[in-house]
């Protein structure tokens, strides 16, 4: 009699139990009903631990009466705890709100270093009067550096130069250098040039932009790596009229049709005559002041080409003639924007490079 009942209540304790889990819908009340029908007193735990007293043919139906029941309520409720579950993340991003009146993120995006936007400019404006760009290498022989550009050894306009060796000894009075200047660019795009034509070589007008480096004392002005950009035209007929124009025209189109220029007569090996050319400080209205010193801010070194440099060139001096300059786009980009130190270019000091 007694072991019917047990038979009866598992049964009446699944079909309770699955009928109480339809209404469970949240996780507490899931572990409430889990410890009422799974939990440690149960018709479940009741009815293994009446085993010991049953008949022996009773004994199985019962065991495995509980067992089946045990494993139906387990299955059921595995899948209540999932779906509760499912349904709590779907609230969730039901709930969530997007409020279009938030203010957006701060975007910071990338820019183009000073320099970066100066040579640019550059090449834009040398482009407009016919210059092509010619990109030359940043270590050197001494023989490109300087003995071709007229600077034999031992020459005292070396001292100018503060060079920085790469590799010395071995190669004897032809070391490796970083170059100290863009010059050595000269040779190379006229022989290059030449080339292409030894008995006739044709007329050119390149800029040839990039990095320098000399081993000098650093101040406002000065900085041990800095870049320039050469031009040089070479050609039948060309004179010193053509190498002012040029730069005169050059100084317009970045400053505007009033600023004032100088040449001072100076002295380079490799151009004869040479000349420096400066431009009217308009930060200061030439009167002098951090950024330019007296006035004047020297923006380049120019001249005529050397006819032994034309020569080393392939160029035939009797033939040809031509006129270089080498310009400083920082000295340019710093009367540009009025950057009064030169240093600020490679420190990578965000309060410099964002106001660009
Ligand atoms: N190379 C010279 C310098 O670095 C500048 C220059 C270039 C002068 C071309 C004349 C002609 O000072």
């Amino acid at each position: 009699m007694a072991e019917e009942n047990v038979l009866q209540e598992l049964e009446d304790a699944l079909a309770k139990g699955l009928e109480d889990l339809k209404s469970v819908a949240s996780e507490e009340a899931l572990l409430a009903w889990r410890n009422q029908y799974l939990g440690k007193n149960t018709a479940i735990t009741q009815a293994f631990q009446s085993l010991g007293k049953l008949s022996a043919e009773m004994r199985p139906q019962v065991g495995q009466a509980a067992n089946r029941v045990k494993v139906a309520l387990e299955a059921a409720l595995a899948e209540r705890s999932e779906s509760i579950k499912e349904s709590a993340l779907a609230a969730s991003i039901a709930s969530e709100k997007l409020d279009v009146t938030l203010p957006g993120r701060p975007m910071t995006p990338g820019r183009l270093h000073p320099d970066t936007q100066m040579l640019r400019e550059l090449y834009r404006v040398f482009g407009e009067m016919g210059f092509q760009v010619y990109r030359s290498r940043e270590v050197e022989t001494d023989e490109y550096n300087f003995q071709l550009l007229n600077f034999p050894v031992g020459h005292p306009a070396r001292d100018m130069q503060d060079t920085y060796f790469v590799e010395a000894g071995e190669r004897g009075d032809n070391p490796i250098v970083m170059r100290t200047h863009t010059s050595p660019g000269q040779v190379r795009s006229m022989r290059e040039y030449a080339a292409t034509n030894p008995e006739n070589p044709p007329a050119i007008r390149l800029v040839l932009p990039g990095m320098c480096y000399r081993y000098e004392q650093t101040d406002a002005r000065h900085e041990t790596q800095f870049d320039q950009i050469e031009g040089i035209a070479v050609g039948e007929g060309i004179t010193f009229s053509n190498l002012k124009a040029t730069l005169s025209d050059l100084a317009r189109r970045l400053f505007g049709q009033n600023v004032r220029t100088r040449f001072r007569a100076s002295y380079f090996p490799f151009t004869e005559p040479s000349a420096e050319f400066d431009v009217e400080c308009f930060l200061c209205g030439g009167k002098g002041c951090a950024v330019c010193g007296g006035g004047w801010l020297e923006i380049g070194g120019c001249g005529m080409v050397n006819p032994n440099v034309l020569r080393n060139g392939g160029y035939d001096p009797e033939r040809y003639s031509g006129f270089a300059f080498g310009l400083g786009p920082q000295r340019i980009a710093m009367l540009r924007y009025g950057i009064n130190d030169i240093r600020y270019f490679w420190e990578n000091d965000l309060r410099f490079l964002e106001q660009f």
